[in-house]
């Protein structure tokens, strides 16, 4: 028998998993005790401490279900999800930022040049560019699958009075690995705060605004798949997003644009709001 005492219990816990089969699930156990107990020592965990901390995971898999998933939205408010996007990242390849729960497979097939404005009131913005390789040349037959909010910062799924195609789309790009569409600008919106994740940020002092932006999952064969977002560079949230997804290279001009031609070709009013960006698509592992 082992005798555990505050010094040996941390080395007798990992050795515990000295017989997992899998090398990978031994070292992210060990890993995630040597640090779980690291943590318990730092702050001198209280029982009571211990015991708020197992309320917060019992009143979150009270609220999760197939349409919202509290623990996605802990580890997204703790920047869990966009580290774990950062670990990932290539050099040259476009930074990828987190799903969210938003996404929904079906969406509409489009062709380039498709117009999501239809019904939808708003500022609108053309969005133009290419998916590319890391050597910068065309990715053939990509598909790119989109999603955004209305200019009211509400998803399909929020909202009754849209459509549930409103404003989301799959478009497969042909050989040039060029896309446009022109859309509404999309605004600011909170993350869910009716649940425990409100709860710990209202007790932080934290809000739960996310900057306005569009969603992107980019799919090609022989690439990783992307998933990412673009945000307006001048978002007043751009600084503070409550799910850490913003990067530099994603904050982008949402440029004034005065082409009576351009307008012409994607029926637009002129002048319009102009967004240009191209993906870039790293090797698949
Ligand atoms: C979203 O972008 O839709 C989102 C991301 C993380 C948490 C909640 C919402
Ligand atoms: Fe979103």
């Amino acid at each position: 028998m082992q005798a555990i005492d505050r010094n040996t219990l941390t080395d007798a816990v990992i050795a515990s998993f000295a017989g997992a089969h899998d090398p990978r699930l031994k070292e992210v156990l060990g890993a995630l005790v040597r640090h779980l107990h690291a943590f318990a020592r730092e702050v001198e965990l209280r029982p009571e401490e211990w015991r708020a901390g197992i309320a917060f995971l019992t009143a979150a898999a009270a609220m999760t279900d197939d349409r919202r998933n509290e623990f996605v939205l802990t580890s997204d408010i703790l920047g869990l999800t966009s580290l774990t996007d950062l670990l990932q990242g290539v050099p040259g390849a476009t930074e990828r930022s987190v799903l969210g729960p938003f996404h929904a497979e079906g969406s509409p097939e489009v062709a380039v040049g498709a117009d999501l404005i239809r019904g939808n009131t708003g500022q609108p913005v053309l969005v133009v560019g290419r998916v590319l390789d890391l050597a910068g040349q065309p990715v053939r037959g990509a598909t790119i699958d989109f999603w955004q909010t209305n200019a009211l910062g509400h998803y399909w799924q929020q909202d009754p009075s849209q459509s549930p195609d409103n404003l989301r789309f799959r478009m497969r790009l042909g050989d040039d690995g060029g896309y446009a569409f022109t859309t509404v600008r999309p605004a600011p919106y909170t993350v869910p705060y009716d649940g425990p994740v409100g709860g710990l940020l209202r007790a932080s002092g934290r809000h739960a605004w996310r900057p306005a932006h569009f969603h992107f999952r980019v799919l090609a064969e022989g690439y990783a798949p992307l998933t990412t977002e673009l945000f307006p560079a001048d978002d007043p949230y751009i600084d503070q997003d409550a799910v850490f997804g913003v990067r530099a290279s994603l904050a982008v001009p949402f440029a004034k644009c005065d082409s009576p031609e351009e307008a012409a070709r994607y029926r637009l009013p002129n002048p319009f709001e102009r967004v240009e960006f191209d993906f870039r698509m790293s090797p698949a592992r």
